[in-house]
């Protein structure tokens, strides 16, 4: 009867999402990344779109169609996507970082292709800014929510991440487990806050996303009604 009437859950929300792997220049021709494929970053911000919420997809290379009424930036490296981030987060209600970002760049990027005539060569990598971390720190902070991808010991590096870069949600998997995680159709994942683990059970990306929005907006609302 009254749906025409009533407002969708995030409306008046501006969600802020990373997502998707960087890339990470060597020479002109060559970089290092990651087999992120994004899919499940597109799938929140499709979900929080459906919710009703204005949603700005900072997004690495990836094979994936934007959904429909979200803004997306592309980025490439791991600083053009902190750089991205760090200008839009003031003014966003939350942000997810579901990007595979890079850990470490090249220190010096050469101008031209490299020639192979060494035997063997070394490449010297610095470490990237933490977006997430950075993000976190503003004065002028959203709601800020991460994800850990863990092979092992998942509780355990997920509440660590959570309280080193000061998040208020990290959504964890554990990307040994078959069928989950990088590059696969499905998702499962725990959802830490400082003092409660929330299960979302294997299922498709797009349903364990729009469950996961319902569970940052929870937690959303809550932290501004305490406030
Ligand atoms: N992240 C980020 N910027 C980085 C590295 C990670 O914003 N330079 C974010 C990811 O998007 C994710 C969270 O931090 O939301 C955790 O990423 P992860 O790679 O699991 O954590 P790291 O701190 O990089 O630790 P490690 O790779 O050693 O496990
Ligand atoms: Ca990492």
């Amino acid at each position: 009867c009254c749906q025409r009437y009533q407002e969708k859950t995030l409306a008046g929300q501006h969600w802020l999402l990373t997502a998707g792997p960087t890339r990470e220049a060597i020479d002109p021709v060559r970089y290092i990344s990651n087999h992120s494929s994004g899919k499940m970053g597109y799938a929140i911000a499709r979900a929080a779109v459906n919710a009703g919420a204005r949603v700005t997809l900072i997004s690495g290379p990836v094979n994936l169609t934007p959904p429909q009424g979200c803004r997306v930036i592309q980025v490439n490296s791991a600083l053009e996507m902190h750089q991205q981030a760090m200008a839009l987060a003031p003014k966003a209600s939350v942000f997810v970082a579901c990007a595979a970002v890079a850990d470490y760049r090249l220190a010096d990027v050469a101008t031209q292709k490299i020639k192979k005539t060494a035997d063997d060569m070394v490449l010297k990598l610095v470490k990237n800014p933490d977006i997430v971390a950075d993000v976190a720190a503003l004065s002028q902070r959203p709601f800020t929510v991460g994800f850990a991808a863990e092979t092992q010991d998942v509780e355990q590096y997920a509440r660590g991440k959570l309280s080193r870069k000061k998040l208020d949600l990290i959504a964890a998997n554990d990307v040994a487990r078959e069928g989950q995680g990088f590059n696969s159709e499905d998702n499962a994942l725990t959802v830490f806050s400082a003092d409660s683990a929330t299960e979302i059970a294997l299922a498709n990306k797009q349903q364990v996303a729009s469950q996961l929005v319902t569970i940052i907006n929870q937690a959303y609302q809550a932290k501004n009604s305490s406030t």
